[in-house]
């Protein structure tokens, strides 16, 4: 979708991480892997991990805090607030509930949205599809993942390449000047859900002594495959989004994609045409943190200065579902 005059701008970010580092010294020392493949193979170096009873809705909240107050609004100023979460605290009811109550956004209605790694942008997406409704002014947009909650640290496959944290951006009714949301690519793939899946502990399949003892409530991925969709995908999205907003790549100030593996990042970029230096990375200290990695990434961006206000960024996302999209924006 493409706004022809944009109504919407992404006013202000933020981010929470836990304090504890894991770095890939620790993993050596539990399963059969090292520091030496994980960089090479993945990019990561360490990654954050929860506190015992530091969950998903704790990481949100202080995230969406930070967004606040970069904005300088209230938490009363929140028209909606939406969580997107592979991590729930709770299956019932929405972790954006309980997100909503920690930080005092009286005024809000608050909901969850699930679509993995892309979630976060499919949510500033609804976010500026509200706005531009006139329906709403205000719309919190974070992503908190409790990866560590939900991963198999006996499987060397998976347990190395996620980390848990949170980031939030607040999408407001502006624009003016070239500046907002210039358009949004997204699409999904539910043919191959189970490429990334994590098999119990939902409706479909309770959890029972059986499908613990089998491990069948952790994540399971096919890598090899899920990497040769993510490149396609997320390079497909970029060129759809680049067309529908007409832009081109040398207008980009910066791509941030979704951070899940330094060869993925490398390959769209270079698909893509753009040179490292205009493409954002901070894999190597949070690892991959699903639909936290993008508004991660923008916060660090902006905090380091890599882009501000009048910035055309590209930002991309891949993962579970197969979900996936790219969103132009002028900050
Ligand atoms: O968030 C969005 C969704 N997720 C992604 O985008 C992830 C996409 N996939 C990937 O990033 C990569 O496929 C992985 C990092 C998951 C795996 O890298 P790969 O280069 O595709 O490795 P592979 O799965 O082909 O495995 C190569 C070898 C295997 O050993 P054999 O069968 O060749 O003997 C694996 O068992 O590497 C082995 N291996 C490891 N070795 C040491 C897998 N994990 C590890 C490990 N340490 N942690």
């Amino acid at each position: 979708m493409t706004s022809s005059s944009p109504r919407t701008v992404i006013r202000s970010t933020g981010m929470s991480v836990p304090e504890k580092v894991v770095t890939n010294a620790d993993f050596e020392a539990i399963v059969d892997t090292s520091d030496e493949w994980i960089t090479t193979r993945t990019g990561i170096k360490e990654r954050r991990m929860c506190a015992e009873g530091q969950n998903t809705a704790d990481m949100a909240a202080e995230a969406g805090r930070v967004t606040l107050a970069d904005a300088g609004l209230d938490p009363d100023d929140v028209d909606i607030l939406i969580l997107s979460t592979a991590t729930p605290d709770h299956l019932l009811p929405a972790t954006a509930c309980e997100t909503q109550a920690l930080l005092g956004c009286e005024n809000a209605a608050a909901f969850d949205i699930s679509a993995a790694c892309a979630g976060w942008l499919y949510g500033v997406s609804l976010a500026d599809a509200m706005i531009t409704s006139g329906m709403h002014e205000n719309v919190l947009v974070i992503g908190s993942e409790k990866m560590s909650a939900i991963l198999d640290y006996t499987d060397r496959t998976t347990c190395v390449l996620f980390g848990d944290g949170a980031g939030a951006a607040l999408v407001s009714v502006g624009g003016g000047n070239g500046r907002g949301i210039l358009g949004t690519h997204m699409r999904t793939n539910g043919r191959q859900a189970r490429l990334l899946w994590r098999p119990a502990g939902g409706a479909a399949l309770p959890s029972t002594d059986e499908t613990r003892s089998d491990r069948m409530e952790y994540v399971k991925q096919e890598g090899r495959e899920i990497f040769k969709q993510a490149v396609m995908c997320m390079e497909s999205a970029c060129r759809h989004v680049l067309d529908s907003t007409d832009r081109r790549i040398s207008d980009i100030d910066l791509v941030i994609p979704h951070q899940a593996n330094i060869r993925i990042i490398d390959a769209v970029a270079s698909r893509l045409g753009v040179e490292r230096d205009r493409v954002f990375v901070n894999i190597d200290r949070y690892g991959n943190t699903s639909s936290a990695s993008i508004p991660i990434a923008l916060d660090e961006a902006r905090r380091q200065g890599r882009v501000g206000e009048g910035s055309t960024i590209l930002m991309t996302a891949f993962g579970g579902g197969l979900a996936w999209g790219a969103s132009v924006v002028v900050l």
